[in-house]
């Protein structure tokens, strides 16, 4: 796989990423501004925080991620919070091979896309974009470059250029839930589909 951020050893993942997606998930999706809807996507959901919380708030939710370990400590973590959610092993770059469905209202990337880079940035825009319903939102919280755990990261421009054809881009925000002693380094994106 080409890219360098993978969560290979779900339980490592958990001591590491878990903890603080758990607490950031609500965060981000009520800072995303997102509106209700049905059926939602999360792209890279490792161990399914983001798709937990969504089930809770009434969403029907499918999370793709490559790394088998993180599905099956995502579908663990859905039986204990007694919600129903589909987790589904496949590469975002490449979603018409896993078996994901199309037509979301919603897609939502929480710390996916900065682990992407070169031609894998184009292809996960396609991706994205074809599985998406006409009136989709597609929200994104991505590192810059340089900023934490050694993902390649991705610049504003770079979002903005990836979605500049059939999406509209809502807001840009810095994602101040990322922060640390005053760090910033993460932006929330939020796009809306334009056929
Ligand atoms: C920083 S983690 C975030 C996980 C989750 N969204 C959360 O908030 O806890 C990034 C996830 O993206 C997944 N990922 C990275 N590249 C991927 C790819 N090409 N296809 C599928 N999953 C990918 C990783 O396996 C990892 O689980």
């Amino acid at each position: 796989m080409p890219t360098v951020y993978n969560a290979r050893d779900a339980g490592n993942y958990e001591r590491l990423m878990g903890r603080w997606s758990r607490r950031l998930a609500p965060l981000f999706i009520e800072h995303a501004g997102i509106a209700d809807g049905e059926e939602v996507l999360e792209v890279g959901c490792g161990t399914g925080d983001n798709c937990i919380y969504l089930a809770k708030h009434g969403w029907t939710v499918i999370g793709v991620d490559y790394v088998d370990s993180a599905l099956v400590k995502a579908r663990a973590k859905a039986s204990v919070a007694k919600v129903e959610a589909t987790f589904v092993r496949g590469d975002v770059t490449k979603l018409d091979s896993a078996d994901v469905g199309d037509n979301f209202d919603l897609i939502v990337d929480y710390g996916c896309l900065h682990s992407l880079k070169g031609s894998d940035l184009e292809a996960y825009a396609r991706a994205v974009t074809a599985v998406a319903a006409p009136t989709a939102q597609l929200t994104i919280m991505a590192f810059a470059p340089g900023a934490l755990l050694g993902v390649p990261g991705v610049t504003s421009d770079e979002v903005g250029r990836l979605f500049a054809d059939g999406w509209q881009q809502l807001s840009s925000v810095e994602e101040t839930t990322t922060g640390r002693r005053g760090q910033t380094p993460g932006r929330s994106y939020l796009f809306e589909r334009r056929v």
